[in-house]
């Protein structure tokens, strides 16, 4: 039996997971991307070429090479979508609102929707827009991507530069759906050996754990002390750590962690068990790049998968740096991140100062109200992913254990 599957989105995890998913047997890849003038130029590109490459590095240092052909790759959601099983989205957040509009009159019933990565809110948005198709379907909702990877010349090659070892989403699946296929093993199958894909408790646990609130974290830590002077050089993202951001960090995972007990608390029935501190999370997924696991700081200035990464920068006048606060590490962060949890810590009624920080200054830089002092009432939060706009305000009422009942 041929798997029909789709990939949505043209940037470097999409050029990934398509020469990946292509190479597999029996699975037909279709890929659609809305944006600009990319499917007709990824078509074109890939005819020419008679398919794509992946140059890989394995995690022991070996290199290797893959070659594959998608069988389509369009900007009509409707071709895309005619009698999928499995819809992958690989793209920024920000970008999942549309595809999710132009896809939904086109999905059909016992369709896997997956966010790869999925980032909080993802189920929400999904199962908002979907309306009645979404409770015959199931939805996963994935913590990151699973490889650090990046085009190199668009729609022909692109490079794998390290595989997670595990990689973990939560799923929700509708009241109304039969899948005839078991969810994670067919994501398995399509993403091969590594990494291996766990599910998650619940999908409440699931967005608590995203991996959202290490960027803003670090830059308003970094920036907030800055005196507003261009600088010569972008300074490191990771490696350039100090105590102060790495503390931010530290209490913004301990008031997520807050958050996930107190749900547990007042919904027995949802276990939070997989929400645990960041630094814990180092010690899972990093254990062989980091040089010294003593403490978080140090987990992120010697953790070889971050060598090199600098703090997104604009260039001014006279060759000097300003930080870039629209880069995806606060234009995706914020709205589809530090926003959702927030608004599961309102729902739950637990106080997240340093959150609420965080947010209130990243915010001005953004241009967008989100929060107002410490409630999300502001005026932009309609564009977040916050739960308090969607159907799934009661969660800790009326949702059963994966949050069928009440999203689907
Ligand atoms: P990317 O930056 O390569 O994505 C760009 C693509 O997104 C564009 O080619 C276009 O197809 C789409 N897009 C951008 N703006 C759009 C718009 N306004 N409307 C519609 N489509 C638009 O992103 P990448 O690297 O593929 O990452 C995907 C996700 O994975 C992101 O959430 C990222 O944070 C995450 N991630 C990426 C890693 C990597 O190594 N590339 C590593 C870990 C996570």
């Amino acid at each position: 039996e041929i798997r029909k599957v789709l990939i949505c989105g043209g940037g470097n995890g999409s050029h990934c997971l398509t020469v990946l998913a292509a190479s597999r047997p029996n699975i037909e890849v279709r890929v659609l991307t809305l944006y600009q003038d990319e499917a007709e130029r990824w078509s074109k590109i890939c005819e020419d070429n008679n398919g794509m490459t992946v140059s890989i590095t394995y995690n022991d240092g070996t290199q290797g090479e893959l070659k594959s052909k998608p069988n389509l790759i369009t900007k009509d959601p409707k071709t895309a979508a005619k009698g999928v099983s499995v819809i992958f989205l690989t793209v920024p957040a920000f970008a999942h609102e549309s595809y999710f509009t132009e896809l939904a009159p086109y999905i059909g019933p016992n369709t896997l929707i997956v966010g790869l990565p999925g980032r909080a809110g993802f189920e929400f948005q999904c199962l908002h827009i979907l309306g009645d198709i979404g409770k015959q379907c199931a939805v996963a909702s994935f913590e990151s991507l699973p490889w650090a990877c990046r085009i190199l010349e668009f729609g022909k090659y692109v490079q794998l530069l390290g595989f997670k070892e595990i990689l973990a989403a939560g799923i929700i699946v509708g009241s109304q759906s039969k899948l005839s296929f078991s969810p994670f093993d067919v994501i398995q199958e399509v993403l091969g050996e590594k990494p291996v894909v766990k599910k998650i408790d619940n999908y409440i646990a699931g967005n608590l754990m995203s991996k959202s609130i290490v960027h803003p974290s670090v830059m308003y830590g970094k920036w907030s002390v800055w005196n507003g002077k261009p600088l010569d050089e972008k300074p490191l993202f990771y490696q350039g750590v100090d105590d102060r951001q790495a503390k931010l960090l530290s209490t913004v995972s301990d008031e997520i962690i807050a958050v996930g007990k107190e749900i547990e608390r007042q919904r027995p029935d949802m276990k939070m068990s997989s929400v645990n501190h960041i630094f814990d999370w180092y010690k899972d997924y990093y254990q062989d790049q980091v040089k010294d696991m003593s403490s978080l700081k140090m987990a992120m200035t010697t953790n070889k998968a971050y060598e090199g990464l600098k703090h997104p920068m604009n260039e001014v006048e006279g060759g000097k740096f300003v930080p870039d606060f629209t880069y995806r590490y606060t234009r995706e962060d914020i709205p589809f991140g530090l926003v959702v949890m927030k608004g599961l810590a309102e729902i739950a009624g637990v106080p997240t100062p340093t959150i609420d920080e965080i947010i209130n200054w990243l915010q001005v830089k953004l241009d967008k109200e989100y929060i107002v002092g410490n409630k999300l009432t502001g005026k932009d939060l309609k564009e977040s992913r916050a739960p308090q706009n969607m159907a799934v305000k009661k969660i800790l009422v009326c949702g059963g254990g994966n949050g069928a009942q009440c999203l689907a």
